[in-house]
């Protein structure tokens, strides 16, 4: 395949010429806008796409476009249109058939297969893979398309409590736990309500005890021999509230045993989704036991702490491996991440605070620029180190708890008089 010399060569081009090495992101939210950062500072062409104008990612891109990228025909058209040898996926939503069409005519390159992207948008392809074919441990579970299927999975096999997710959602949307039988119809309407594509399909997990949970994020890169190698970051601490992630730390202290496990996991299921870039693999941890739950092809959100913790941080990873360049996945110095929520729902928000945030010592602060606020919309993070994952915890949690989102209002009016 023509991709594949260009690859090997490791030729970057010009931007906006003939010679542009161009890479298309579908989504561009936070995480999108930092990988395109990223490209862009290795002078690569990039494009943005996303369901809504004005996205993070299209503040920051070459182009931008707004198209439903789960409707077939609009992502091929605009594929077609603009040509990129790269595509990168930035969310699970996206008619993922046609990025198979496209990766089999040798239109572009997906990232990191069009397979993994296919199987990790529906739960059922990735858990099927995970615990059947490659025998990983993870949680028990069952499928079920009606309340009726759902209750007699619980009471068969998986017993309480247990969780309920629709097959295809993601930040918890549609997630609740079961407690007891009373609780059973609730989360299956609840699931109903939030699921990405109306299927009425769910997957119910027994509950985890776990002790703590990880993202291994793992990186596969071109090596000096010129062959795919596997790389591991220092594992990442988190905390969910609903299925969402709230807070970030990195590195994680973990057993010897536990930590090889997590890798032999993450190795073997990054290798069967084969590709370049990196992986968000998230596994549960007690004692010295290890659960594999899933995984996403991609950057993961609880990774924006290596934007402080790393010397090359999760985006920069997947932009050096998609273009075939050399990674560095060491840790620089412990750090947090805690997240800004919108706080209230409205358009065009100012940020107060933000002065005192930032006096936090080795603090930082990323502030996404979406258009619109909700209540529990992630706007913003905020990120910190320190001498140990402690210390770097409490100063990013007080940074984002000194940025105050309130009604926008004119700059005039906001800006500083000195
Ligand atoms: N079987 C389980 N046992 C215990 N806790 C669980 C289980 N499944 C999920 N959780 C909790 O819920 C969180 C979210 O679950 P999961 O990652 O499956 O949902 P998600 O919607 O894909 O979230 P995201 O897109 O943010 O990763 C997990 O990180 C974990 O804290
Ligand atoms: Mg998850």
């Amino acid at each position: 395949m023509k991709m594949n010399k260009q690859h090997k060569q490791h030729t970057i081009g010009t931007p906006l010429s003939p010679s542009a090495t161009k890479v298309m992101l579908l989504g561009s939210g936070e995480l999108g806008k930092e990988v395109i950062i990223a490209l862009q500072r290795l002078g690569v062409e990039t494009i943005a796409v996303d369901r809504y104008a004005n996205a993070p990612g299209h503040q920051v891109a070459h182009r931008a476009h707004v198209i439903n990228m789960a409707d077939a025909q609009a992502l091929r058209e605009l594929i077609e249109l603009e040509k990129p040898h790269l595509i990168v996926p930035e969310i699970e939503a996206i008619a993922t058939n046609e990025l198979i069409e496209i990766e089999r005519a040798g239109m572009a390159r997906v990232i990191p297969t069009a397979r993994a992207a296919q199987l990790t948008m529906n739960r059922e392809g990735i858990r099927c893979l995970a615990a059947e074919t490659l025998q990983l441990p993870t949680s028990p579970y069952a499928f079920a398309n009606s309340l009726e299927e759902l209750s007699a999975a619980i009471e068969s096999r998986m017993g309480y409590p247990c969780i309920v997710k629709p097959v295809m959602s993601s930040s918890g949307k549609g997630q609740s736990q079961i407690n007891n039988k009373a609780e059973v119809e609730p989360a299956w309407n609840h699931a109903a309500s939030g699921s990405r594509v109306d299927q009425g399909r769910v997957i119910v997990e027994g509950f985890i005890q776990f002790d703590y949970e990880i993202t291994q994020l793992t990186v596969r890169a071109m090596n000096e021999e010129n062959k795919v190698e596997t790389y591991f970051c220092e594992p990442i601490g988190h905390i969910q509230v609903n299925g969402d992630y709230v807070e970030s730390w990195q590195p994680q202290p973990m057993s010897p045993l536990a930590l090889q496990r997590a890798r032999e996991i993450a190795q073997k299921i990054t290798e069967n989704l084969g590709g370049l870039g990196i992986f968000g693999v998230e596994l549960f941890i007690k004692d010295d036991q290890v659960w594999f739950s899933e995984v996403s092809p991609r950057p993961h959100d609880t990774g924006m702490v290596t934007l402080c913790s790393q010397r090359q941080n999760e985006f920069e990873l997947h932009a050096r491996a998609i273009l075939g360049l050399p990674v560095d996945t060491r840790l620089h110095t412990p750090g947090a991440s805690a997240v800004v929520y919108g706080q209230l729902e409205s358009q065009g928000i100012a940020f107060a605070g933000v002065n005192d945030a930032l006096r936090v010592p080795q603090s930082d602060l990323r502030l996404f620029g979406k258009p619109e606020s909700f209540v529990r919309r992630r706007m913003g993070v905020a990120l910190a180190n320190g001498s140990d994952i402690g210390e770097a915890r409490t100063r990013a949690k007080l940074v984002a708890s000194r940025v105050k989102p309130i009604k926008g209002r004119l700059f005039q009016e906001t800006i500083i008089s000195y």
